[in-house]
């Protein structure tokens, strides 16, 4: 898998992953269900725009299969409010595509990036109840942290990751994976 910018063009693919609820239920309140294509490009818009102004390590790119370069879903490195300081790490793939290990790949990939840019630790944060996400946290090392409201006002499960836990996790991981800036 190749993870790249968002272009406006792939507005269908990525309507594809949040247009559909079994996705943003997880996701709100950030994001409600993508409700069309119009909706999509506006978001797409705003997330090349929140990109432009992002400093690395963090940013938002679309996850691309390179067997077929089909964009499957989303991934991001983003600091976490209200304090900027740490850094979420987070994917939304097209359910037809899940159980196949491309959230496990991606999540050990932004993570070894983060750790390339001088980045000590990466958190996840991840609804109680979401036993998907929460595997794929685990499957790369990351350790339970606790149970907060600081982020988002909505109680969130927190992992984190340190550079020795992807170290351990690696011979999990499946094939690297490319992260473009162009
Ligand atoms: C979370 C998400 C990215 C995982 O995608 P995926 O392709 O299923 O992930 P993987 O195949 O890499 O791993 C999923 C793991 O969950 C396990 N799993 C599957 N269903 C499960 C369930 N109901 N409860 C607990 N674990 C489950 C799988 O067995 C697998 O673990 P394993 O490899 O040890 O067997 C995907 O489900 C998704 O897009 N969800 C909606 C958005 C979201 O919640 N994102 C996370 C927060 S940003």
């Amino acid at each position: 898998m190749t993870l790249r910018p968002w272009r406006i063009d792939d507005a269908q693919a990525a309507l594809d992953v949040y247009g559909q609820a079994e996705v943003t239920r997880w996701l709100s309140p950030d994001m409600d269900r993508v409700p069309d294509l119009a909706a999509m490009r506006l978001w797409l818009q705003q997330w090349i725009a929140e990109c432009a102004r992002l400093r690395a390590p963090a940013g938002r790119w679309a996850i691309q299969r390179n067997t077929d370069d089909q964009v499957i879903g989303g991934a991001i490195l983003l600091p976490l409010p209200p304090g900027d300081e740490d850094l979420e790490i987070g994917w939304q793939l097209r359910p037809d595509v899940w159980g196949n290990g491309y959230a496990t790949e991606t999540a050990h990939a932004i993570a070894g990036w983060a750790f390339s840019q001088n980045v000590d630790e990466v958190f996840a944060v991840i609804r109680p109840g979401n036993g998907r996400a929460a595997a794929t946290v685990r499957n790369n090392g990351m350790h339970w942290v606790g149970e907060t409201t600081k982020y988002y006002g909505i109680e969130l499960q927190v992992f984190r990751l340190r550079v020795a836990d992807l170290d351990q996790a690696a011979p999990k991981a499946l094939q690297p994976l490319n992260i473009s800036g162009d």
